[in-house]
């Protein structure tokens, strides 16, 4: 399939590889355009049901992971366009729906949208050149994919509200120490150590990522006895897989495991 908006990629070497979603609007500084979201949500889909396909990495240019929802194509909304258009709402939690991590390698502006966007990845890498920032207090309006909802569960209550009341961006360095990002890293070595964590991560267990992946989320939705409860199902129902049998006979045997991924 071929896309306008976004750049599609396989990398890697082994069994299972990596698919690079590169956001491809250098001009707009990557603002999210309805179409964009759609080759997102179709290009993320499409790597999420291919078997030779382990992790997923989204990154965008230098200069900018995403600068926000592009404000060009939402200036003159009214409300029911906004509402029925489906302009925030088609294919914007896609992304949600990715079994497979997803991470999200950012350099330059993740803002609005466009930090949404990273937020709602399984693990942020920054570049040291990362900006993050919910601005849209500065345009008369407020985030529309989870921002006020998922920043403060990422950096909690007080940092989230500064940030989403005056707009104020942060840098990669104040992200991490807020545990907004996992890591930070070079610019120059960002997209390499991103499919660097992909690579390791398509050696791992298939079924056991994604578990990992779904009881983590279920902490974030629900109370810690559901929470608990969910894991520890999961946990049994590894008990089921051949990866279980083969991680744990390899680590008795003192040999690296040949994972299945079932
Ligand atoms: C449309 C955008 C854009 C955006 C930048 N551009 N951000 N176009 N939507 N979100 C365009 C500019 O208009 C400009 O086009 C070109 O990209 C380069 O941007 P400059 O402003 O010239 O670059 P710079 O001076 O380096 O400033 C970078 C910036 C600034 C700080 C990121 O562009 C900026 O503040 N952008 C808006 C950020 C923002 O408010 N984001 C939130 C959007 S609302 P031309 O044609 O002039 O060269 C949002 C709501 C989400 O995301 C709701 C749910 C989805």
């Amino acid at each position: 399939m071929s896309y306008e908006c976004i750049l599609t990629e396989v990398r890697g070497e082994g069994a299972r590889k990596t698919g690079l979603i590169t956001l491809n609007r250098p001009k707009q500084l990557n603002a999210l355009n309805g179409q964009l979201m759609d080759e997102l949500g179709a290009a993320l889909l499409a790597f999420d049901a291919d078997e030779g396909i382990g992790c997923i990495v989204i990154t965008g240019s230098e200069k900018a992971f995403a600068a926000g929802a592009d404000i060009a194509a939402m200036a003159t909304l009214g409300y029911m366009e906004a509402y029925t258009g489906g302009f925030i709402t088609r294919n914007w939690e896609t992304i949600r729906q990715v079994r497979k991590p997803v991470i999200a390698a950012v350099a330059g502006f993740a803002l609005g949208g466009g930090n949404e966007l990273a937020m709602m990845c399984d693990i942020i890498l920054a570049a040291d050149t990362a900006k993050f920032g919910q601005p849209e207090i500065k345009l008369g309006t407020i985030p529309g994919a989870g921002g006020t909802q998922r920043l403060p569960r990422a950096v909690g209550k007080a940092k989230a509200m500064e940030l989403l009341l005056t707009g104020r961006m942060m840098g990669a360095e104040e992200a991490e120490r807020a545990g907004l990002v996992a890591r930070v890293v070079p610019a120059a070595s960002l997209l390499d150590e991103a499919l660097a964590v992909a690579g390791q991560m398509n050696e791992l267990s298939g079924p056991s990522l994604m578990m990992i992946k779904e009881c983590v989320n279920e902490a974030f939705e629900s109370g810690l006895s559901t929470g608990v409860r969910t894991e520890r199902h999961m946990f049994q129902s590894l008990f089921g897989t051949e990866d279980q049998r083969e991680g744990m006979a390899a680590f008795l045997e003192k040999r690296k495991p040949a994972f299945r991924h079932r």
